[in-house]
């Protein structure tokens, strides 16, 4: 079985069971601006969860494109990996814990066939929050799971939460027995040593965890369920590695035959940042020095070095891009239709960073002579850092170069404030997730419906060709990224604003209704990546000024918003300007 072939047969056999096929949400999460990106099935889900009506009713089942860059320097060895896709069935207030278990247990056993004896499971011990699972450990029981393979475990292993508050619940994991012997007596699903494999976890979603740390019970019961597909198709195929299966392995051969030094984590780590730019840049990505633009950035740049320490010529890199459309291209078809925006975005990030590298290099070497008037032979960490956060000039390339001229290197101080560095950054993206899902606050909302206001503003002033690229909002400001060919005059900016506060203090209703997607569209409804949408849209119009696909939340009038005021205008990346503005109670 390839990968494409268990998406389809997840997908026919949820919708034999009466659930709706719906497509992947982009990457780039459409209504979340202040997400990073889509790390969960879950996460386009959220509104549906808590309890608004979804067009496709209260079955779902989909493939869901994720991107977790939390593990990004653990990529190269044999598991992970920083794209992955979900398929997850959902519950909308429909069914809960007894049919959920019921489908997972056909579905591994009667359609992809796995032995029930390579199957073992765990459920939530219970705490003051939630009671232990006694009744899915009985479920699991009625389905034929043996007693001795049920296994209890607290809220790290058994509970599902996204970022620290918001929908969660206790969940129930499968692990798949890899048939490696066990690493002590006490060897089980939760001991990390290899020989149990995660392949599915069902989150019962009943709870929402409040900002104060309790717990109250959501509007309806969901479930909430995620298989990997990258693993799930290597163990299937009896392999050790997803590197080993077809979604990677004609790149990781072409990789081998390319390399003048050859290192499989190298090859890895090429391989699996190629894919997952690609992926990001198909969603409209682009590479810039912060949030998802950085990351991005650090994808391709990683990509790019370990080219070089594989002695691959980065010529290649349109070939290998290439490539990769041909093997990903009929399960992303969007990796076809921007094929010409991946292979520029990447060419254009390389040359960038061969110029960084060059710049870097000078920097160096004026470091390294300072050092040699001085008689000192040791380069700082605290001076590899600066080159590496200044000029993005990477340690292992200092570190060569350095010795190469007889110098010592403190790489190992360097990890320490390189990993200090890690953990900020780390926090800052949580903190980016956490408000995603949580921060529905009034002044967020009304932000939000102000980026409607502004999109609709700047097509009447500047040109009905300007279109939406990105946004992003807290509750003290918005950004609105668009594309325009040029830097917005004063008088540009001046008319923009007074556009906006005239339709705020017109008091416009802001209204939603539900329609097909071509019939939305054909209104003349303004929407970022339209083929993402699934066929039933949810629909903003802002009086008859504005209409917009979007999933919400808004104000109800505009007279709600107070006065809006242009901050600053300035260029995000090319083609694409964006305008800091702020609302004033
Ligand atoms: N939300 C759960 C997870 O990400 C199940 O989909 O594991």
């Amino acid at each position: 079985m390839t990968a494409i072939e268990i998406r389809n047969k997840f997908l026919n056999y949820f919708k034999s069971k009466g659930h709706q096929i719906i497509p992947s949400a982009p990457l780039i999460p459409e209504n979340d601006p202040s997400v990073l990106f889509t790390t969960a099935g879950m996460h386009p889900l959220v509104p549906y969860l808590l309890g608004e009506k979804h067009p496709e009713g209260t079955r779902i089942v989909d493939y869901q494109k994720c991107l977790r860059t939390v593990d990004i320097d653990e990529v190269g060895d044999n598991r992970h990996l920083t794209f992955f896709e979900m398929l997850g069935n959902w519950s909308l207030g429909d069914y809960f814990k007894e049919d959920s278990i019921k489908y997972s247990m056909e579905f591994l056993t009667k359609e992809l066939n796995i032995p029930i004896e390579k199957l073992s499971v765990t459920c939530f011990e219970g705490d003051n929050d939630a009671p232990r699972d006694e009744e899915t450990a009985k479920l699991w029981q009625e389905v034929g799971m043996p007693k001795e393979r049920i296994y209890y475990f607290g809220k790290e292993d058994n509970w599902w939460i996204a970022g620290d508050e918001g929908p969660c619940g206790p969940d129930t994991e499968i692990f798949y027995d890899t048939g490696k012997a066990p690493c002590s007596d006490r060897c089980n699903p939760s001991c990390g040593c290899g020989k149990y494999v995660e392949i599915w976890n069902n989150v019962f979603m009943e709870y929402c965890k409040n900002a104060d740390g309790t717990y109250t019970k959501l509007k309806q019961q969901n479930v909430d369920t995620g298989l990997g597909l990258e693993r799930m198709n290597m163990l299937l195929q009896g392999k050790e590695t997803p590197f080993d299966t077809e979604i990677f392995k004609p790149m990781m051969d072409k990789l081998e035959t390319l390399a003048k030094n050859d290192s499989i984590e190298s090859r890895r780590i090429v391989a699996e940042h190629l894919r997952a730019s690609m992926m990001v840049i198909a969603d409209g990505g682009r590479p810039s020095n912060i949030d998802r633009g950085y990351i991005l950035r650090r994808l391709i740049r990683r990509m790019i070095r370990h080219l070089n320490k594989l002695g691959i010529d980065l010529n290649n890199l349109k070939d290998l891009i290439n490539l990769n459309i041909e093997i990903l291209g009929e399960m992303y078809s969007e990796l076809i239709s921007n094929r010409e925006a991946i292979i520029n975005t990447i060419i254009e990030e390389k040359e960038k960073f061969i110029k960084t590298l060059e710049n870097g290099e000078k920097e160096l070497q004026k470091e390294l002579n300072k050092l040699k008037e001085k008689n000192v032979d040791i380069l700082s960490a605290e001076e590899v850092f600066r080159l590496y956060e200044t000029y993005g000039f990477p340690q292992e390339v200092t570190k060569e170069i350095a010795e190469e001229s007889g110098f010592k290197v403190d790489l190992e101080t360097f990890d320490k404030l390189f990993e200090e560095h890690q953990k900020k950054s780390r926090l800052g993206s949580e903190q980016k997730f956490k408000g995603g899902l949580a921060d529905q606050s009034p002044e967020t909302i009304a932000y939000h419906t102000a980026t409607h206001l502004l999109n609709a503003a700047l097509k009447v002033v500047i040109s009905s060709d300007v279109h939406q690229k990105g946004s992003n909002i807290t509750a003290e400001r918005m950004r609105f990224d668009f594309s325009c060919d040029h830097k917005l005059t004063d008088e540009e900016k001046k008319q923009v604003e007074d556009l906006v506060n005239k339709w705020i203090d017109e008091g416009l209703p802001v209204t939603v209704e539900e329609m097909e997607k071509e019939k939305a569209i054909n209104s003349g409804a303004e929407c970022m990546f339209i083929e993402k949408y699934p066929d039933i849209v949810t629909v903003y119009s802002i009086g008859n000024v504005s209409k917009e696909l979007c999933g919400g939340p808004h104000v109800k009038n505009t007279n709600e918003l107070g006065k809006f005021v242009i901050k600053k205008e300035e260029a995000s990346s090319a083609g694409v300007r964006r305008i800091k503005a702020i609302l004033i109670k």
